[in-house]
């Protein structure tokens, strides 16, 4: 299903995607009350399976914790929903948007009596940064806008607030020219784009910024601090002030939609020799290699959908070499 076409699931029940309205005066178009997942599902050769799914809809669930919503479903009810949601639309391979908002009653800043709705959306969505950004690398500005600060709005929860932040960062960069802003946090150390944890390579080691440094504690961040440290990479979690970026081997972004995307260069300054690095190449096929099924899911990463694809999972049965 292409944007647009297709069922949502609201609140328990499956609706055509034209019919999957709100009221004008629901709570999270006034005051950003809303959380939400995007994740994604892959059309592998043993079928079709979501990526990290636990992973997603706890912190879907954590994200709701700490805005004081509650929703009456646990995450492996979450799960169905999500899974019948990609089988009602048939769909192969999709980007999945879970979201949790506070919904009609009344107008107010005070959520608290405001009920709280939920959706699961799919559809078709291609490399969010466009396929030749995997391949060649993008062009990227450091934003003149901050992350939020610390005990502000909570960068861990994954609210649809935080993301008028996100799009002040992109705005910029693409009236300025870039694809991507890279945004520092309150301390002036580095924090992570508009939609995408940050990795730096120096020297062969790898380097991120940390979870206290205003980022969105992404997933596939912490998947390619595990495919990297599987690899012998040495992978540091620090504080790294914006220069680090300037004197980088390598510098990528990593995220659902922007899967595992090379940075070749940042405010006009080449990121090493202006393409993509070996280390970034290597964690980006390794990476592909674990979501498209190609390698045995060692972390039990994958979750497969549809049941009637499971005899393209069974095991070929052990012949028989004898019996003592
Ligand atoms: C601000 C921000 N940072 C990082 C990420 C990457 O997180 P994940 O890998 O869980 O998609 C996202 C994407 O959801 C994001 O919106």
């Amino acid at each position: 299903m292409s944007f647009g076409t297709g069922k949502i699931w609201m609140n328990g029940k499956f609706v055509d995607w034209k019919d999957a309205t709100i009221h004008i005066a629901t709570h999270v178009i006034h005051y950003g009350s809303g959380v939400f997942e995007g994740a994604r599902c892959y059309s592998t050769p043993k079928g079709s399976a979501c990526f990290r799914l636990e992973p997603h809809m706890r912190r879907l669930m954590e994200s709701a914790k700490i805005y004081r919503m509650e929703y009456p479903l646990d995450l492996q009810p979450w799960f169905n929903v999500v899974l019948e949601t990609i089988r009602i639309n048939e769909m192969k391979a999709c980007y999945i948007r879970p979201l949790l908002f506070r919904g009609y009653k009344e107008l107010g800043v005070n959520p608290l009596s405001i009920p709280v709705d939920a959706a699961v959306m799919v559809w078709d969505w291609g490399a969010y940064l466009g396929s030749a950004a995997l391949e060649e690398g993008v062009d990227v500005k450091v934003s003149s806008w901050t992350r939020m600060a610390p005990n502000t709005l909570p960068a861990m929860a994954k609210s649809t607030a935080n993301y008028a932040n996100s799009a002040l960062i992109k705005m910029e960069a693409v009236v300025d020219g870039y694809s991507e802003g890279i945004a520092l946090d309150v301390n002036g150390n580095l924090s992570e784009g508009s939609g995408q944890n940050l990795f730096l390579v120096r020297d062969g080691q790898i380097l991120t910024p940390p979870v206290g440094s205003s980022i969105l504690g992404g997933i596939t961040r912490d998947s390619i601090i595990t495919l990297a440290r599987e690899a012998g990479y040495t992978v540091t979690e620090t504080v790294l002030p914006r220069e680090a970026l300037y004197t980088a081997d390598e510098v990528f972004f990593v995220g659902t939609a922007a899967e595992v995307t090379p940075v070749r260069s940042v405010d006009k300054i080449k990121v090493g020799a202006g393409k993509p690095g070996s280390v970034t190449k290597a964690l980006q096929t390794a990476f592909f290699k674990v979501i498209n099924g190609e390698v045995p899911d060692r972390h039990n990463w994958l979750t497969y959908v549809y049941p009637q694809e499971a005899s393209l999972r069974e095991r070929p049965k052990a012949v028989a070499t004898g019996g003592r």
